[in-house]
């Protein structure tokens, strides 16, 4: 049987399609790269935004021609919005099999195998910590754009509630796996030939804290005691990790960053918002000022870190000077990479009844300053690269040059370079930096002494 999955959405929703993909594999089925290839089309789905789940549903719309050449494939819809709209899917999507929840995704196999027995619609979308244990298995075939990467899943769910955010209602209570779990399946992967791992959790520094939402005394990081043990494994070159809530950067994981030489430099740290009333009619525990002093106390660790971000722009009762304050912050930051959101309502949400709803045009006015502020921020910081060495990990060839190959800096730059006679994917090597064209930096690697 000829499986397609389709992801929309996060890291998290990728790694899980992933984990998905390795179960059927397991089991025999034969993961394919379209649609019209395949006996079972799976799509594993956002909900974080409107637009997301308008995609999704668009694309299913669609699937009801395959369903009448070939009635015997079986359609599912998995993860964020399966959960969100739960069986409200089957009535309004006719040639839909199945609805699956994302407490529920390690049962795909067992759901498969009861509808190739016995065809009945169904929906699952009870949570279940099994989940968190179920989904260890990994996947990589010809297709793998990065094989020397891969993603672990630490924490799932979030218990923070931020006012705008479907995520803790979609993805439920935040739970951890275990340090000896997660190293376990870190040990594999490397044995396996990974060399860089990136760790995933909606609030992934909230690791091993046990679901409390006040962010952890001084001294106590169970996700920096994750960070020193993973920095030690043998042939692991790369850590990287996200998305951490800035309020959980006590010192000693901003100590353990510095510390473990295998953590990169580069920190994915979401701001939402550089305004106070809003960061608190968000829900956002922490002030504009309180952000940026962890900013700078990193920076003080670890002189060449770089930064990127989340900011939601139009969030209900944004004012000129509120925005004034996010472009201000966001510019003091000097962001080397970010996402800029228009604000979406999300039914359930606090902050979809909230009054003072901002205009669309006005959202689309704001986005397009932090755009710009973005691309000159960026332009600004990968001009100052050019003559330096930089340590790459390779990716694979470059996709503008035949000749050259590709990966990324510790800092996250991806750089195209020339490299030397024998180096291939998966090398840690040394690249001096020419110039910067566009939003990456071409180089020449330098020949071992
Ligand atoms: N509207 C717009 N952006 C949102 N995000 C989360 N919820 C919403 C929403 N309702 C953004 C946040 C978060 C990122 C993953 O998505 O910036 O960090
Ligand atoms: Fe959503 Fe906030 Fe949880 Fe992030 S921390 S997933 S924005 S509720």
């Amino acid at each position: 049987m000829k499986v397609f999955i389709k992801t929309y959405g996060c890291q998290m929703n990728m790694r899980d399609s992933e984990a998905m993909a390795g179960m059927l594999a397991a089991k025999g089925y034969e993961i394919v790269e379209h649609e019209n290839k395949a006996d079972i089309l799976l799509f594993n789905t956002c909900s974080v935004r409107e637009q997301a789940e308008k995609k999704a549903i668009g694309k299913l719309g669609f699937m009801s021609k395959i369903k009448k050449k070939r009635p015997e494939t079986i359609i599912g819809v998995m993860g964020c919005m399966a959960q969100n709209k739960k069986e409200e899917l089957l009535s309004s999507v006719p040639h839909l099999d199945f609805v699956l929840g994302t407490g529920q995704l390690h049962k795909l196999p067992d759901v498969l195998e009861d509808l190739q027995k016995k065809r009945q619609r169904l929906s699952l979308t009870e949570q279940s910590e099994d989940v968190l244990t179920g989904m260890g298995v990994h996947y990589t075939d010809k297709n793998t754009v990065n094989p020397y990467s891969a993603f672990i899943a630490v924490t799932r769910g979030c218990n923070r509630f931020c006012s705008y955010c479907i995520v803790p209602y979609v993805r439920g209570r935040e739970i951890s796996r275990t340090i000896d779990d997660v190293m376990l399946e870190a040990r594999q992967l490397v044995d396996s030939g990974v060399k860089e791992i990136m760790l995933l959790g909606q609030n992934v520094a909230a690791f091993g804290l046990n679901g409390d939402t006040r962010p952890p005394q001084e001294g106590v990081s169970p996700f920096a005691d994750l960070l020193y043990e993973m920095n030690e494994i043998k042939g692991l070159e790369r850590i990287r990790f996200t998305s951490p809530y800035v309020s959980y950067f006590n010192n000693k994981l901003i100590r353990a960053m510095a510390e473990c030489h295998k953590v990169c430099h580069n920190v994915h740290l979401p701001l939402q918002s550089g305004s106070d009333r809003i960061l608190k009619a968000m829900n956002r525990q922490y002030t504009a000022e309180s952000y940026y002093e962890k900013v700078l106390a990193m920076r003080e660790a670890i002189p060449d870190i770089t930064f990127s971000t989340d900011v939601i722009v139009g969030f209900p009762g944004e004012t000129e000077e509120d925005f004034e304050a996010t472009r201000s912050l966001f510019a003091k930051v000097g962001y080397t990479n970010g996402f800029i959101f228009k604000y979406s309502p999300r039914q359930g949400t606090k902050a979809a009844v909230m009054p003072d709803q901002i205009p669309q045009s006005v959202k689309e006015e704001r986005n397009q300053i932090l755009l710009a502020l973005l691309e000159e921020q960026t332009n600004r910081e990968i001009s100052k690269l050019s003559g330096t060495v930089q340590e790459v990990l390779v990716e694979g060839a470059a996709r503008t040059n035949k000749n050259q190959l590709t990966g990324r800096t510790s800092t996250s730059w991806v750089v195209n370079f020339t490299p030397q006679q024998g180096t291939k994917p998966g090398d840690l090597v040394q690249v001096r930096i020419i110039r910067p064209a566009n939003v990456t930096l071409v180089g020449e690697e330098i020949a071992n002494a």
